[in-house]
């Protein structure tokens, strides 16, 4: 078999038809940042803006994202962010378990691609689409979740803060976390220009 590489994995992307989600959009969005980042976040799906743009997290809720990232000195563009889907589900809906194990190929091409140490989960789809079906956002955002070395940490998906900000406190919390996490693996100074 070809060995997996960024050209490979974007031309699977753009030619992709194994679910009906790429019937209605304006482009793919494979996702896009460091390729070699040790740090990845992924969310659910393309929106509206991102449909337009072919890019992920571009519209309010990565505005919000950015922001959040800002927080705790992280550049965007030292990051690697994606999506559970690469093709927007109509009306932004949730994507259907279907289409997400259809998209799923490409997310662990992805993931085998940049390796990255510590992966953000934004919101209820791309926890349990990753960690399990088990998994509750409410319960279980700001733990840390271990696979085969890899370190994951699910919190609230940005549009759910735009949506209530109540829950902005608790997500302030989860960046302070995911802050202590990079500092305590060495990678916060090195990699992100950090202070500590
Ligand atoms: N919401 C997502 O989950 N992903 C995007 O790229 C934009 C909004």
């Amino acid at each position: 078999m070809a060995e997996l590489t960024w050209e490979i994995f974007h031309r699977q992307v753009e030619t992709c038809a194994m679910c009906p989600l790429h019937e209605g959009i304006r482009h793919k969005v494979p996702g896009q940042g460091d390729p070699a980042a040790p740090l990845m976040f992924i969310g659910e799906g393309p929106g509206q803006v991102e449909d337009e743009e072919g890019l992920a997290f571009v519209g309010p809720a990565g505005q919000l994202l950015t922001r959040m990232l800002a927080a705790i000195s992280l550049p965007r563009d030292r990051v690697y962010i994606c999506n559970i889907v690469k093709c927007r589900p109509p009306n932004n809906r949730v994507p259907e378990e279907a289409e997400a194990n259809a998209c799923k190929l490409h997310l662990r091409n992805q993931v085998a691609l940049v390796r990255p140490k510590v992966i953000v989960l934004l919101g209820s789809t791309a926890a349990k689409n990753t960690i399990g079906p088990e998994v509750r956002i409410t319960r279980d955002r700001g733990r840390w979740f271990n696979s085969k070395g890899t370190w994951m940490l699910p919190t609230y998906h940005p549009s759910a803060l735009l949506r209530d900000p109540d829950k902005k406190r608790e997500a302030w919390e989860d960046m302070q976390t995911l802050r202590d996490k990079l500092i305590e693996l060495g990678l916060y100074k090195d990699i992100f220009g950090g202070t500590e």
